[in-house]
């Protein structure tokens, strides 16, 4: 591999609002050439996360921010193409949080990586599914909104990579299970492929609250919140007593330039006792092993599914990432960087 090239994606300029191809900059770099205990990793998968548009602000967070001319970064799927020590030999799978993504080929020295197969589950669903997504929805649905059989849980970007799996978890928990979508294909697949028992297209519904309270009519027990604004404000209208909202993500506002809209009903949170609590996917790590556990059997009855929207090479990283604010992704928003020899 010595004085062998490979592409990776750049922050060319910190976006404002919306962000757009100007923002980003396919570079060609050398290979890195891993050195005694590490190993070069080709990657085959890369993810796009809404979370990364925070970290594209200049701004102090849970996590620090992308640099400006450097290479951007992110969750990984890749074959281990050379190997100098540590736990990983050559042909091995391995799947990373974070480390490796938006580049062709990382050198890594293992700590942070899992080796994954493809046997049984598709290599990319450790990027959605089984991944950061998936835990997302199982941490923040079971510990937070502790459902119970019968109640009514209300889902945000339902068919979404998290917001999928949080709606299929709540079914197997014995939930009503209602969401919202931005188009009419999504909510069929919701309502007809996963058996959500209502879902609502909140673009075309003519009064969101209302739609919502047509279909919970018993209330909301839990409002599991992935958009903010109007959904929060709607949610917490209609939350019952001692009602539980798990506040994960508000992508309406990711790219706001203007001050935010509501809630103006947030005092509802004291009169109907109710528990409002934000979480970081990482939060829940020491769920991990129950989560695989789970997830294994689940998708092995059939019981959990999901929907992937996949662009090919590198260079479409970054239309990856801007699908995900204009909804053209539908299910986990993946980037293909080579032949998958495990699949
Ligand atoms: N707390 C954590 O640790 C954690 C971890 C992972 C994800 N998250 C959060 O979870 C949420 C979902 O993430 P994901 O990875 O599963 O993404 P996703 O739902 O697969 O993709 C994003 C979806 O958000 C919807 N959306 C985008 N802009 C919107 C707007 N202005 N109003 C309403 N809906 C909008 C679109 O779906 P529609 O077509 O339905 O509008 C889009 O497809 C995000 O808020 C994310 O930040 C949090």
């Amino acid at each position: 591999m010595a004085d062998a090239t490979q592409r990776e994606i750049h922050l060319k300029s910190r976006p404002e609002g919306a962000p757009g191809p100007e923002n980003f900059e396919l570079a060609t770099v050398p290979i890195p050439v891993p050195g005694d205990g590490q190993i070069l990793v080709r990657n085959v998968w890369m993810t796009v996360d809404p979370y990364m548009r925070g970290r594209m602000m200049d701004r102090e967070s849970y996590i620090p921010p992308f640099q400006v001319g450097q290479v951007l970064d992110g969750g990984s799927v890749g074959e281990v193409v050379e190997s100098r020590g540590g736990p990983f030999q050559k042909g091995d799978y391995v799947c990373g949080f974070a480390g490796g993504g938006w580049r062709e080929y990382y050198v890594s020295d293992g700590s942070m990586l899992q080796k994954i197969d493809g046997a049984t589950i598709p290599l990319q669903a450790y990027l959605g599914a089984v991944g950061m997504p998936g835990l997302t929805a199982y941490g923040g649905l079971l510990r937070i909104g502790e459902p119970k059989e019968g109640e009514t849980v209300l889902v945000s970007a339902a068919s979404g990579a998290v917001g999928a799996i949080v709606c299929q978890i709540a079914k197997i928990k014995g939930c009503r299970v209602v969401g919202t979508a931005g188009s009419d294909a999504k909510c069929a697949w919701l309502r007809d492929e996963i058996g959500i028992d209502a879902a609502i297209n909140y673009k075309t519904c003519g009064g969101l609250e209302a739609a919502i309270a047509k279909e919970c009519p018993k209330g909301v027990d839990i409002y599991f919140e992935n958009v903010g604004g109007e959904h929060l404000e709607a949610a917490l209208n209609l939350m019952n007593q001692h009602g539980r909202l798990i506040m994960c993500g508000m992508i309406s506002q990711y790219n706001s330039t203007d001050v935010p809209v509501g809630p103006t009903n947030l005092i509802l949170v004291v009169g109907k006792s109710l528990k409002m609590q934000g979480f970081i996917v990482t939060d829940h790590l020491d769920m991990i092993v129950d989560f695989f556990n789970d997830m294994a059997a689940w998708i092995g009855a059939g019981k959990i599914k999901w929907q992937e929207t996949v662009l090919d090479g590198i260079e479409n990283a970054p239309r990856a990432f801007m699908n995900l604010f204009s909804g053209e992704n539908f299910g986990k928003m993946l980037v293909r960087l080579g032949p998958d020899r495990a699949a």
